[in-house]
């Protein structure tokens, strides 16, 4: 019988074709776990793992570890990806194979402008611009840029005097949000942007979009990866471009003023970037300095690296210590026997508070900023009897790994005296993974520890967090991104008397 006799048999020969053709490239990628004879969800034509157990990524990591435990096999749509949270082959990829087998993330080819940054740059390149940029963040350099991060401290603290006195319901983002991106551009090239009081600043706007790729982008890329070289050619990018361009022209500008002046002497990150390529030109091994366009990529880079990750870091810990008052007094004590009578603080005192060391690394181990981390395999190696086959992506699930009930005992619990001195030198430390670890790790993170330690103590000099009606308990995290919450955390601000004895009771 001829159902649709106005359809010819040419027409069905192309119609069935086609559907298989879609159906078998939308599964041809989902037999590889089973032929390593790693297990883990069950995919799903084109869509693969994906959001199968929560829509929130790093949740559903969680869910993962609970089923199959370390090690699982899954796909972001089609494309599959191996999650490691064992600590001896983290151990492997993260450090000893770092240079051989390890040495890249992931890379889109969608960079846009900011294809030599050096989160993205590979191989030799990222060896060399690495080389070129870990020496701006020694301690001494750190130490140099503290008067910065203080200036902007008080600014900070003096910004929430008046919320104080209104007991006003707080964002607290719209008060770390702005601390942390003007410490940023101070130190990376001395702008004094003054976002606390100007928090619309394009500064703050551009910088927030940077960690959002464009979902539909994501899901074309990942459907059809073929396109990628077209759409590169194309010029199309992962990177919102009206956000590169903008930092591109800011340091531009002050790339041009700096030249056109005489002041050479600035301490910023983006000058020690300058000095060193001028040493270095006059030199036979020239290409040891950055060129003109790296420079330009590591300082737009810096400020969107360390911007949403120290903001995100503060945010929750105001959160959890509002959630935990006991750790809060505390930390507070502590803070005043270093600091008595709300005193300046000082570098060096800040940097060996140990209480509030372990407040922080506890925050971080519950809210990792970066909750997933990724390499790809050069090559393929067979690391604790699996096989990792080239161009595999190793995903290390930082956020389950630092919830794993055998690493880390009653892990929802926040816990600050895990990381005591006493018991810190029983943590593997490829069980706890906020900066990452090895060669690749974050290149900011004594800088951000500093910054942060010292927005804490500032406010927390003051100021007692509290949780109010508008402060949600669970939070909702947001799916996409960094991590961080779905909607903006709300507390209020408690004003504390001059010193912890006389307070919070
Ligand atoms: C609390 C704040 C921060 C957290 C939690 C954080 C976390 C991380 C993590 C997890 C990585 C990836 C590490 C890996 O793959 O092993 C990373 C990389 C990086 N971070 Fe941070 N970061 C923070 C602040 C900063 C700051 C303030 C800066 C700059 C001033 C910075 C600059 C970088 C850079 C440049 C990389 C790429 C390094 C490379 O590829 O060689 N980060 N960060």
């Amino acid at each position: 019988m001829d159902f649709f006799p106005f359809i010819s048999s040419e027409t069905w020969f192309l119609l069935i074709s086609f559907i298989s053709i879609f159906v078998l490239y939308g599964h041809w990628t989902y037999g590889v776990f089973e032929k390593l004879g790693v297990r883990g969800p069950k995919p799903l034509m084109y869509w693969g793992t994906v959001g199968r157990h929560n829509q929130v990524y790093y949740l559903d990591d969680y869910e993962c570890a609970k089923k199959y435990g370390r090690i699982w096999g899954l796909y972001e749509l089609r494309r599959p990806m191996l999650a490691v949270m064992d600590p001896e082959m983290l151990k492997i990829i993260l450090v000893k194979e770092c240079f051989t087998y390890f040495t890249n993330r992931r890379n889109f080819r969608l960079n846009g402008d900011l294809y030599d940054a050096v989160n993205v740059a590979e191989d030799d390149q990222w060896r060399r611009i690495r080389n070129q940029v870990t020496p701006s963040f020694t301690s001494g350099h750190i130490k140099e840029m503290f008067n910065i991060m203080q200036h902007h401290s008080h600014k900070m603290a003096a910004g929430l005097q008046s919320k104080e006195d209104n007991n006003e319901v707080i964002t607290i983002k719209d008060i770390f949000g702005p601390y942390s991106m003007d410490v940023m551009v101070s130190c990376v090239f001395s702008v004094d942007l003054d976002s606390i009081n100007e928090p619309s600043n394009p500064f703050i706007t551009h910088a927030s979009k940077l960690f959002r790729f464009p979902v539909p982008l994501f899901l074309f890329q990942g459907f059809f990866p073929f396109f990628l070289p077209l759409l590169k050619f194309l010029g199309v990018s992962l990177f919102p471009k009206s956000s590169t361009a903008f930092f591109r022209t800011v340091v531009e500008k002050i790339r041009a003023e700096r030249n056109a002046s005489s002041r050479k002497n600035v301490a910023d990150i983006l000058q020690y970037f300058i000095n060193y390529q001028t040493k270095n030109l006059t030199k036979v091994m020239q290409n040891q300095g950055l060129n003109d366009h790296e420079i330009l990529s590591q300082v737009t880079m810096l400020i969107f690296a360390g911007y949403e990750t120290s903001a995100t870091t503060l945010t929750f810990l105001a959160y959890t210590l509002a959630r935990n008052p006991e750790v809060m007094k505390h930390l507070q004590q502590e803070i005043d026997s270093t600091f008595p009578e709300k005193g300046p603080i000082r570098y060096e005192s800040l940097i060996q508070m140990g209480y509030l060391s372990s407040v922080v690394d506890e925050c971080l181990r519950l809210y990792p900023p970066a909750a997933r981390l990724e390499r790809m395999a050069k090559g393929t190696v067979k690391i604790k009897g699996i096989t990792i086959p080239k161009d595999m992506i190793v995903m290390i699930p930082v956020y389950a790994l630092h919830r794993d009930p055998e690493l880390w005992p009653n892990p929802e619990e926040f816990k600050p005296e895990r990381f005591s001195k006493e018991n810190k030198q029983s943590i593997n430390p490829y069980t706890y993974l906020p900066f990452g670890i090895g060669p690749r790790n974050c290149l900011g993170m004594r800088f951000a520890l500093v910054m942060i330690k010292l927005a804490l103590v500032k406010v927390l000099q003051n100021y007692s967090f509290l949780v109010c009606d508008e402060t949600e308990i669970p939070l909702r995290m947001h799916p996409e991104g960094l991590m961080g919450p779905l909607q903006p955390i709300k507390l209020k601000l408690q004003k504390r008397s001059l010193n912890s004895a006389d307070v919070d009771d």
